[in-house]
């Protein structure tokens, strides 16, 4: 390939299965000649298939909860000492609801449940961000990467209390990234990704007819999780140093869209449809 991650470090949270988009992140920046560990929360040890992933790219894995700190301080310290040096990207690829699993509407939410998923998707992004600042664990020019949605700034109805986990996320990008840039140059950026058919994906309500709208709206359609993982390896290597503190949305131009001819004509045909059983019925 491009050799863009020659010589880098990283870790890299998240990938559960061969449909993960932490997977393809780890197969390209394996391609692209870094060295990294994988981490997971120890039941995805169980539930997916990392230790083929590892073997692949001959990483090793070290399990992590990403809400527990003494699991990341272990986690950072071992990255560290495996990899023979200071880290130079991380991704974090990591979002859970369990309203979203048991089915609560948003407006009726088990609090718990929503303290749970904020945990997992949101405020682990800034506990990962903490414990590599306080151990000094980022080399200069190092880059960080999470994934979000755009459920942060527009409304899904379906996408539940993940698109307010979406929102913090995002935030914590900014207000860490400045503290991040000024005393260490490490960049913080989310990337905002197209719905992508992947364990967390499709287990959002109607996730079927999310993925096909945003095809059909998309000027360039979906992007898919490995254009995604090229995009983030780009975010990862020298050419983008100075990008920083930005949600950028990786999503065939869906982001900017009003209406599509696609969708427009789609709705036509049933509307016409429907207002000719309409006059059917009155004559
Ligand atoms: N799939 C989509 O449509 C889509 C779109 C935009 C953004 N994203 C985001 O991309 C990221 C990756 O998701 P994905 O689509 O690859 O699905 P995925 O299910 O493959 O990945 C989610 C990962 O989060 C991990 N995780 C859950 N709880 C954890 C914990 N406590 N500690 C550590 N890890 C934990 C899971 O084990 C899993 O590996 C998520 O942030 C997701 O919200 C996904």
């Amino acid at each position: 390939m491009y050799n863009l991650l020659k010589g880098k470090r990283g870790i890299i949270f998240g990938a559960l299965d061969s449909k993960s988009i932490a997977w393809k992140v780890a197969e390209r920046a394996h391609e692209e000649g870094a060295t990294f560990v994988l981490t997971n929360a120890p039941v995805a040890m169980r539930l997916g298939t990392i230790s083929e992933l590892a073997e692949k790219t001959g990483s090793q894995v070290i399990p992590a909860d990403a809400t527990s700190m003494m699991d990341l301080e272990v986690l950072v310290d071992k990255a560290m000492e495996i990899l023979g040096g200071k880290i130079d990207f991380v991704l974090h690829s990591i979002g859970m609801s369990v309203n979203v699993r048991r089915g609560n509407h948003y407006t009726n939410q088990d609090y718990n449940f929503t303290k749970t998923g904020f945990d997992v998707s949101a405020l682990s992004f800034h506990r990962v961000m903490s414990m590599l600042y306080k151990k000094d664990a980022m080399n200069e020019w190092g880059s960080i990467v999470a994934l979000s949605y755009m459920a942060a700034q527009r409304v899904f109805p379906d996408y539940n209390d993940m698109a307010d986990n979406k929102a913090y996320l995002e935030s914590i990008a900014r207000s860490f990234g400045y503290f991040y840039g000024r005393d260490k140059k490490v960049r913080v950026n989310t990337i905002s990704q197209s719905p992508t058919p992947t364990t967390a994906g499709s287990g959002v309500k109607g996730f079927d007819g999310f993925i096909a709208y945003a095809e059909e709206m998309s000027p360039l359609g979906n992007a898919t999780a490995l254009e995604c993982a090229d995009y983030t390896i780009s975010l990862f290597s020298d050419l983008t140093k100075k990008v920083t503190l930005q949600n950028l949305f990786h999503d065939g131009g869906f982001s900017n869209m009003g209406v599509s001819n696609a969708i427009m004509e789609n709705f036509m045909n049933t509307f016409n449809h429907e207002t000719d059983n309409v006059e059917e019925l009155e004559k």
